[in-house]
């Protein structure tokens, strides 16, 4: 019987060094584009693909994070009072009723691969999605993770989002090396974590969008530390390559690198010109700007 995708995992444990000092106290993925956390946009786009179990794997100085799904009583009370009813439904909206949350801690920041291990028994014997806050993907329609889970219920095989990078910047990816199946579509041949531009296979690097099935943890367990001294995703993706069919997905749409400082910007004036609150004045405002710099 062909297995469905209802989790997913959002690894949320890490430092976000490159953002300080914003998230010396914040969380990296409460940090806001426009008006919404970053980790509101990936649960929303994990409910547009079909999921309904929301796993987080937190760290310290995370608690914002739970805070932020939880019902908030005294402001709900507070927003009725003084009959602000758009504000109100808009916050009694932010998860639909079938949606769960469950979170866990990584005790320690050992990297991606022990954060999504983490997760291990809350998935269970299933597929899951893995996706990264801070890779915000627009694709003006029904979402990366949703383009990821149609190729999944056909293949029924673990997916990686994946992206053509400028060859001088392989160095910050896990990338890939396949052999096109279809268009956008490759079966991949060998993956490696943040080669040199010298060394690297190709410029197809993965970006935070993964579906993958159950087999992953053993493979982690078996997994040593790898760049950076860290228990690395891509090492345990190497790992599971021997075993079953992993596949590479060209998506569509555009991602925003936010947990660095340019891509944080970039998404907030791409997000900006399409918020339908602010657009107009936005532009009109960055057209003024660009003619006097
Ligand atoms: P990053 O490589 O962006 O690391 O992790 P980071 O610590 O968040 O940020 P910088 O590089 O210090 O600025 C990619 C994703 O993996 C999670 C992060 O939270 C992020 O979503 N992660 C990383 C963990 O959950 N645990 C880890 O041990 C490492």
């Amino acid at each position: 019987m062909s297995k469905k995708v209802t989790k997913a995992v959002f690894p949320v444990a890490g430092l976000g060094t490159r953002s300080l000092p914003a998230t010396k106290a914040v969380a990296k993925e409460m940090l806001p584009v426009v008006d919404k956390p970053l980790i509101q946009y990936a649960v929303e786009e994990a409910i547009a693909a079909g999921i309904d179990t929301m796993i987080f794997v937190t760290g310290r100085n995370k608690d914002s994070i739970p805070n932020h799904f939880d019902k908030s009583y005294e402001l709900e009370k507070e927003l009725e009072k003084s009959g602000k009813t758009e504000l109100l439904k808009m916050l009694r909206d932010l998860l639909p009723p079938h949606v769960s949350c469950v979170f866990v801690r990584q005790a320690e920041a050992l990297g991606l691969g022990h954060a999504v291990h983490c997760a291990k028994p809350i998935v269970g014997d299933e597929p899951f999605a893995v996706i990264l806050p801070d890779d915000l993907i627009e694709d003006g329609q029904r979402g990366c993770m949703k383009q990821m889970v149609d190729l999944f219920n056909r293949e029924q095989s673990s997916i990686l989002g994946v992206e053509r990078v400028d060859p001088k910047e392989t160095h910050k990816y896990g990338i890939v090396e396949h052999s096109e199946t279809a268009p956008g579509v490759g079966r991949l041949k060998s993956i490696v974590e943040k080669p040199k531009p010298e060394v690297a296979p190709s410029n197809i690097a993965v970006v935070g969008r993964y579906i993958l099935t159950p087999a992953i943890f053993d493979k982690i367990e078996n997994t040593g530390r790898g760049a950076g001294g860290e228990i690395q995703l891509t090492d345990a993706i190497a790992a599971l390559m021997q075993d079953e069919a992993v596949f590479s997905y060209e998506f569509a749409g555009n991602r925003y690198d936010c947990g660095s400082k340019f891509g944080f910007l970039l998404a907030n004036v791409e997000y900006g010109l399409l918020h339908p609150e602010i657009k107009d004045d936005f532009a009109d405002y960055l057209k003024n700007r660009v003619n006097n710099i």
